[in-house]
């Protein structure tokens, strides 16, 4: 049964998320905690702050608090913006006993949440997520980075926050395209580990696109739910935790062939939810009425499950490179049945361009 207002993180040091509060909640919660904070450094984007600031800094007024604005993109996770954020943040006399809000989607959370790991030594982080993908995944599991040219996310940290305040009415706002990375997100983790909520998904497709806040909040909550037990049983990702991975080698590579072009993550994600789907069907782990469920659920949310993108050896050999592979090893992860997924190590390399064949176009 999932607790529909708080649910406590397990981890080293353990966190609760808090699900459909207010913004203006915030302050009052941190004066519940009798935490010593002498100023508050909000960090988020001109797309969020525009709309939800005064809304966060309302219930954060009997703190100081400082605002630092970050432009929009994936670009932004770098070393550059941490040593700007830096200067920022001496200049307004940020020090250990302040506390950070990373106030936006995952590209925000990333960011501020690596800059207050290492930002003195380390100063406290409360993760404010505002959109779907941030809520159902990346606010959770204290994991935080940068880019570098050698690699995405190379430059991280396991920092967990002090909490994750998680407000539902922020995704009104949010475009239909981020919503469906978040969606894609969601509809893997359902076919990793919460068959009920692969159902619910099929039941409220229409609910769920015209907005429908009350099946946003179940959706949510459920989907966030899988992110939490995953994380508490392999804080570390050591095992379990690499079951999220599900979709991901294969989208990957797509987003390498497509040099990162015209196709969003989530729709990535979404093909190589299909492939794997597809591989696990050969393998007998699926049945085919239980591939075109999955196929079926993906594209009543106008996410794609076929896609011109090179050849299915070239899609392969992207796949080489994967940095979950071990010792020449093929890693992936696949689905068994709907609501279960496994790591398997002995996929073939006819088998995974099989795969590829059924959802290159
Ligand atoms: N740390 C993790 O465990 C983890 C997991 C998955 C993804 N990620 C990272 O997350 C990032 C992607 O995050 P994302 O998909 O949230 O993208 P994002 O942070 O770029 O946000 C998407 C867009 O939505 C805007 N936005 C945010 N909230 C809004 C709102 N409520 N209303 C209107 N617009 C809003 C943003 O300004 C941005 O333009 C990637 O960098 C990825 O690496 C991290």
């Amino acid at each position: 049964m999932v607790n529909r207002q708080r649910i406590e993180v397990a981890s080293n040091r353990p966190y609760p998320v808090f699900l459909g509060v207010p913004l203006e909640g915030l302050g009052d919660y941190l004066k519940t905690r009798s935490l010593t904070v002498d100023n508050i450094l909000v960090i988020s984007t001109p797309n969020v702050a525009d709309r939800y600031l005064d809304r966060l800094l309302a219930g954060l007024k009997d703190f100081k608090a400082d605002f630092i604005s970050v432009p929009d993109g994936e670009e932004q996770k770098s070393l550059d913006r941490i040593d700007l954020l830096t200067s920022e943040a001496v200049s307004l006399g940020i020090d250990r006993s302040s506390l950070v809000i990373a106030f936006g989607g995952g590209v925000i959370g990333d960011l501020a949440g690596f800059f207050a790991s290492i930002y003195m030594r380390g100063i406290r982080l409360i993760q404010v997520p505002t959109t779907l993908l941030a809520q159902v995944d990346s606010s959770i599991g204290g994991k935080v980075a940068v880019n570098h040219s050698a690699g995405k996310n190379l430059l991280g940290a396991f920092y967990p926050p002090l909490a994750v305040w998680t407000d539902f009415t922020t995704l009104e706002t949010l475009p239909w395209s981020e919503f469906q990375n978040g969606l894609a997100e969601t509809i893997k983790h359902a076919l990793i580990a919460d068959y009920e909520l692969f159902s619910y998904l099929e039941k409220y497709t229409e609910e769920i696109k015209q907005g429908n806040s009350a099946v946003w909040r179940e959706m949510v909550t459920r989907s966030l739910a899988v992110k939490v037990k995953k994380v508490a049983e392999d804080e570390l990702e050591q095992g379990a935790r690499a079951l999220l991975n599900l979709g991901h080698s294969f989208g990957h590579a797509l987003e390498t062939e497509l040099e990162y072009k015209g196709i969003t993550h989530g729709q990535g994600v979404s093909v190589g939810l299909a492939a794997a789907a597809c591989l696990a069907q050969g393998r007998g782990m699926l049945t085919l009425a239980e591939l075109n469920r999955i196929t079926g659920l993906l594209q009543g949310f106008g996410l794609m499950t076929r896609i011109k993108a090179g050849t299915a050896e070239r899609l392969l050999q992207h796949m080489q490179t994967d940095k979950k592979n071990k010792a020449g090893q093929k890693i992936l992860i696949l689905p068994k049945g709907i609501g279960q997924a496994m790591i398997v190590k002995d996929c073939t390399d006819q088998e995974i361009i099989a795969a590829w064949q059924g959802v290159l176009q």
